[in-house]
């Protein structure tokens, strides 16, 4: 495992455009994969998470070119996959292994996904039961990988997601594609749609039907047995990535960021007004939409003026919509006014680590006062950190997350399982480099 060593800076100037998103990469590998004809995937997520996902299509029978840059080419097996030789290696991604489970579980294989240590960990029952009562048999041990999904024809199925997951939501959406009759699906609080925008753009069709009454969820429907074509498309940037900057300026009075092409889909900018009530002004300077996803340039310094010394609470829905910004948030909470307060986050303690605990962890070695609850923390502000030995739990959030708040502790801080980074963000060490005053 590599240490990194991070010094206090002065401030962070200059502009800087992040990998392309993680979550659109993935959904755009597997259904490029599965698509007819191939499909052109510029700005690719330069992270491992889809590159295990790349993998996966090329074991079922895509054929992948990568370059130049981060652009990738794939040509999908027109609906059929083959049946692969060996298990499918998932590495450190939830998101491969679930969303990949509805994607397969419509052919007739028996195919075994396998994953890293932090991957076995994570629940897979959520899978398992919405594409069991599709038809399709699941195996797992004790409710964790290695997943072996025993494929075949599916029926349709009306479903309410019992926690609010994106994965979940996708895994029997790229099922129902797949299957006889429609699928509808109902989330209680809404959760990223990039799948439904990836879906439209492969050319499905997928309706939304608005709650009968104000505040019920919407339902979704996707009529099984749709053929998807190859598209070209430009990933914009992840904006999960750019949190890592947005939360840097914030610890710095005259800070000042330029982000080139972010995502901004609504259902993952809510970052940016918790940003705004944590004293950081952005500004909007450009914005356009490719296959349904807004692509924007952002500005991003801290407001003048007094904060309120009130916490700002994260929770409910928000707490849905920044689930992988929380660390990050959190990890720079003590330098705010009035602090922070996180819940309804219990799916925190089932990412890539246990990030609750990580963070009380990680802010605790630092000299914060942190109180830490099974669904959040409670994090006073106006306080001084010191720097520390951080332990990111091999996670690349908390390793990210963490070297931000180094940047205004006193003395050094090293980050131990720095590496860890790359899963998202191979770049983001050169890049805090590069903006980075001292
Ligand atoms: C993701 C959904 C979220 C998120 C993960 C990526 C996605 O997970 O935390 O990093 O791409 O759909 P859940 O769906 O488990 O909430």
């Amino acid at each position: 495992m590599s240490t990194q060593k991070i010094r206090p800076a002065r401030t962070l100037q200059g502009s800087l455009t992040v990998p392309g998103d993680k979550s659109i990469s993935h959904r755009y590998a597997m259904l490029a994969g599965l698509a007819e004809g191939t499909s052109r995937l510029v700005n690719f997520s330069t992270g491992a998470d889809p590159h295990s996902s790349l993998g996966c299509m090329e074991a079922l029978g895509a054929t992948v070119r990568k370059g130049p840059g981060a652009a990738v080419e794939v040509t999908g097996v027109g609906g059929s996959f083959r049946q692969p030789v060996a298990s499918l290696d998932c590495g450190n991604s939830g998101s491969t292994m679930r969303m990949l489970a509805g994607l397969i579980a419509p052919h007739p294989h028996t195919v075994t996904l396998i994953g890293d240590h932090s991957l076995t960990l994570r629940p897979m029952e959520r899978i398992r039961k919405p594409l069991a009562q599709m038809g399709a048999r699941i195996d797992l041990v004790d409710g964790h990988a290695p997943m072996t999904v025993h494929g075949g024809p599916l029926r349709a199925i009306d479903f309410t997601t019992p926690i609010p997951s994106a994965q979940v939501k996708t895994a029997v959406l790229f099922a129902g594609l797949q299957a006889e009759g429609t699928t509808s699906l109902s989330e209680g609080i809404r959760t990223r749609d990039h799948s439904e925008h990836a879906l439209k753009a492969f050319g499905a069709t997928l309706t939304r039907t608005p709650g009968a009454n104000p505040g019920d969820p919407s339902k979704l429907s996707i009529a099984g047995g749709q053929k998807l074509k190859a598209i070209d498309a430009t990933v914009p940037g992840d904006m999960s990535s750019a949190a890592f900057f947005l939360c840097a300026a914030l610890l710095f009075p005259d800070s000042n960021i330029v982000l080139d092409s972010v995502g901004m889909n609504p259902t993952r900018a809510a970052l940016m007004d918790v940003i705004a009530a944590l004293g950081g002004r952005i500004k909007v300077l450009t914005v356009e939409e490719q296959h349904g996803e807004l692509i924007g340039t952002i500005q991003v310094n801290r407001a003048e003026g007094k904060l309120a010394a009130e916490p700002y609470v994260i929770s409910g829905a928000l707490t849905a919509q920044v689930i992988d910004e929380l660390p990050v948030l959190a990890a720079v909470a003590p330098y705010t006014a009035g602090g922070l307060i996180i819940r309804d986050a219990q799916e925190l303690r089932v990412k890539e680590s246990d990030r609750i605990a990580l963070v009380a962890k990680n802010l605790r070695a630092m000299g914060a006062e942190v109180k830490e609850n099974p669904d959040g923390l409670e994090i006073p502000g106006n306080q001084s950190l010191h720097g520390a030995m951080i332990d990111s739990g091999t996670d690349h959030r908390i390793a990210m997350a963490f070297s931000i708040a180094a940047l205004r502790a006193t003395g050094d801080t090293e980050i131990d399982g720095a590496e860890a980074a790359s899963i998202s963000f191979p770049e983001f060490f050169t890049a805090l480099d590069a903006l980075t005053q001292r």
